[in-house]
């Protein structure tokens, strides 16, 4: 007699699931992230060509799918408010009917964390065929778009086996705020933060999070148990943010999801508003806060079951959740986790296989 072992049980340990291991691997991963982009004398440093390539450019073009895109929204606003650099976001499988006019000197940056999805692939042969410079931020080094590529950034996030992305997402973000620092640092642009100081708190603060498991698990039984749909809404980065919430939900619980702008709720998504629709909001942004808890109250007023997730700085008695304080600038890294969680544990509670939904693939190679 053989016990039937599968490799991959034993790689996940003590872990139910991949996607529970990964999301509670972050924390490590930022770390690690913050060892591979820093040089002896504890400076943040990228790739020589990977800088004279974004310096060259007059504009950024971030290509990338589903979670990815969802990164590329946050590292936009990095790369626009910390280094200058203005900055485009298409998704992959839009790009080709839907090209924009190109600035003179564009350089295109294909955000895959299997650096194998076709339609990123397709824009990256199009571009290459017009003469363009490359740039391909990837978990997989020797990955096709890696390759093709005239540059790569790694995420040092190790193999992401759940279907759903987490560890990569948090690594896409935290890679492309190290390359807006270091633009920044190279145009003497004058920075009130001290990155790799930040991203350690980051580091600190997803532990934190992660170690709220039981709150999520709640929250998931609260809010989500009945459900047939949920809305997120969002402001400024945050809506970026919430957008990622939604796919996670979507994704392994098949309950339907939106992320939605908070401003833009009222011009037709709040007709959908219910007796008990659940409504999570998430305020990590001083600028935006009044005017998001103002669309929580609209919602509630309609019989929404609203949810609010907020900063430590935001925070007001009645609130559901405060996240750990980190740089404002960095929250997307902190604010995702309860997020992450809030889905694994709706999907959990719904008998789903939460690392293979059912007609999802982790890389997907055709177009
Ligand atoms: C698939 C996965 C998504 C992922 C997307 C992009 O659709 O199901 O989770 O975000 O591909 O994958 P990539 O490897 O390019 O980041």
């Amino acid at each position: 007699y053989t016990a039937e072992l599968d490799a991959a049980d034993i790689e996940k340990g003590t872990y139910p699931h991949f996607m529970l291991k990964e999301i509670d691997e972050q924390p490590l991963v930022m770390r690690r992230i913050i060892q591979q982009y820093k040089d002896e004398s504890g400076k943040l440093k990228v790739d020589e060509g990977v800088r004279q390539a974004v310096k060259a450019a007059d504009r950024l073009y971030i290509i990338a799918c589903g979670t990815s895109w969802h990164a590329g929204l946050v590292g936009k606003q990095f790369l626009e408010t910390i280094a200058g650099v203005p900055t485009e976001v298409h998704i992959a499988s839009e790009f080709s009917y839907n090209m924009p006019l190109l600035s003179e000197r564009p350089l295109f940056v294909f955000i895959s964390q299997s650096g194998e999805t076709a339609d990123c692939r397709s824009v990256l042969v199009d571009v290459k065929q017009l003469g363009h410079p490359t740039l391909t931020i990837t978990n997989s080094p020797g990955s096709t778009l890696s390759r093709e590529a005239d540059h790569t950034l790694l995420l040092h996030a190790g193999p992401e086996i759940a279907v759903a992305s987490t560890k990569a997402y948090t690594a896409q973000i935290a890679v492309l705020s190290i390359l807006s620092v270091d633009v920044a640092n190279g145009k003497g642009r004058t920075l009130t933060f001290d990155p790799l100081q930040e991203l350690a708190i980051v580091a600190n603060a997803m532990e934190v999070l992660c170690a709220q498991k039981d709150d999520y698990e709640q929250i998931a039984r609260d809010y989500l148990s009945e459900t047939r749909n949920a809305f997120f809404i969002g402001r400024a980065v945050d809506y970026y943010v919430v957008m990622e919430a939604a796919l996670k939900l979507k994704e392994i619980s098949y309950i339907q999801a939106e992320g939605f702008a908070g401003g833009e709720l009222k011009h037709g998504t709040i007709a959908l508003i219910e007796d008990g629709t659940p409504v999570f909001g998430l305020i990590t942004q001083e600028h935006v806060a009044g005017h998001l808890r103002g669309n929580l109250q609209e919602v509630a007023a309609r019989g929404a079951n609203t949810c609010a997730i907020v900063s430590h700085d935001q925070a007001r008695p009645g609130d559901q959740h405060v996240l750990p304080e980190v740089h404002p600038h960095f929250s997307p890294l902190a604010s995702v986790i309860p997020f992450q969680l809030i889905a694994y544990y709706a999907a959990l509670h719904r008998g789903c296989d939460v690392d293979k939904p059912r007609n999802l693939a982790k890389s997907v190679t055709v177009e």
